[in-house]
């Protein structure tokens, strides 16, 4: 893409959030591989920690919480004090996905899901970007879902907060145009990861984390505004809308669209549950 000065991953500094496990994680293998200095933040902080380890002398691992402004500013100031330049991409990837009939999800765990897949967002974007224009360089990377585009059973709050950050993501660019700054918004379809681990997704195609971390790094040469994973996705979410109701119903209800209520290992996808219940 053209008008956005090149960002050279040989020695850029990438901040990840949510990065101890799953997409981040594989992503911040994949920008370490490339050559980029990498900051893993997470509220998991010594899981971040040791993934850095693993990763490293150009990985750091660090406490975060990106509900938290104050957390977000300390980790991405932490981040260019320890690899000593300022910061050239952002990978908005926390996130978490209760499921359930919409009727039965409690309001604190509603309230927490737009705390952390919107605002952990907005305070990203809020904070990197300032810097970024005044240095007339950088990318952003927002790891939302093909839920952003797809409602989906079971789903409705996070359908909500992902339909959030789509929309989000596609005004920010907007609002970038001409500071040489750029954001992408990455649509994942389900991957195998403990977020979605238990839900048996049916029609719905699973990729791996590592097909993910690949778009991600990949976008920082193309500046695509939305990338869908797999990408023959991508055109589905143009042309899906346009289908009468009637027959997207009849397509739904083939592809058994109420997985995340009715398809569910319940035993498997406690521990997932538990983890975000606990954090
Ligand atoms: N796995 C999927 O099927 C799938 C599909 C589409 C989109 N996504 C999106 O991809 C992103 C990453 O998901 P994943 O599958 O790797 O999940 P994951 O559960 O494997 O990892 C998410 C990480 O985010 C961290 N986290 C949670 N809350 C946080 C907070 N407040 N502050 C900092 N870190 C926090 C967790 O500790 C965890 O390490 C999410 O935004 C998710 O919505 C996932």
């Amino acid at each position: 893409m053209t008008g956005y000065p090149k960002i050279n991953l040989d020695g850029a500094l990438v901040a990840i959030t949510g990065a101890a496990r799953g997409i981040g994680l594989a992503t911040a293998e994949q920008f370490v591989a490339a050559g980029a200095c990498v900051a893993i933040g997470d509220l998991d902080g010594g899981l971040a920690k040791e993934a850095a380890d693993r990763l490293g002398v150009r990985a750091s691992g660090h406490d975060l919480d990106v509900t938290d402004k104050e957390s977000f500013a300390a980790f991405l100031a932490a981040a260019e004090a320890h690899h000593g330049r300022p910061l050239d991409v952002l990978v908005n990837n926390a996130g978490i996905m209760p499921n359930g009939p919409f009727l039965e999800m409690t309001e604190a765990m509603d309230r927490r899901q737009m705390d952390i897949n919107v605002h952990g967002v907005i305070h990203g974007l809020r904070l990197a970007l300032p810097g970024m224009i005044e240095r007339g360089h950088g990318h952003v990377v927002n790891v939302a879902s093909l839920a952003g585009k797809f409602p989906l059973k079971g789903l409705a709050v996070y359908n909500g907060t992902k339909f959030a950050v789509v929309g989000l993501s596609a005004a920010v660019r907007l609002e970038l145009e001409d500071t040489g700054v750029s954001l992408s918004t990455v649509l994942p379809s389900a991957v195998n990861t403990e977020l979605s681990s238990g839900i048996d997704m049916g029609a719905l195609p699973c990729v791996e984390p590592e097909d993910i971390a690949a778009a991600v790094v990949r976008s920082v040469r193309s500046r695509t505004a939305e990338i869908a994973v797999p990408g023959y996705l991508g055109a589905l979410t143009k042309t899906v809308p346009l289908l009468p109701e009637g027959v997207m119903r009849r397509v739904r209800h083939l592809l058994k669209d109420d997985a995340a209520i009715s398809a569910v290992d319940p035993a498997v996808r406690k521990i997932y549950l538990d983890r975000i219940n606990k954090q």
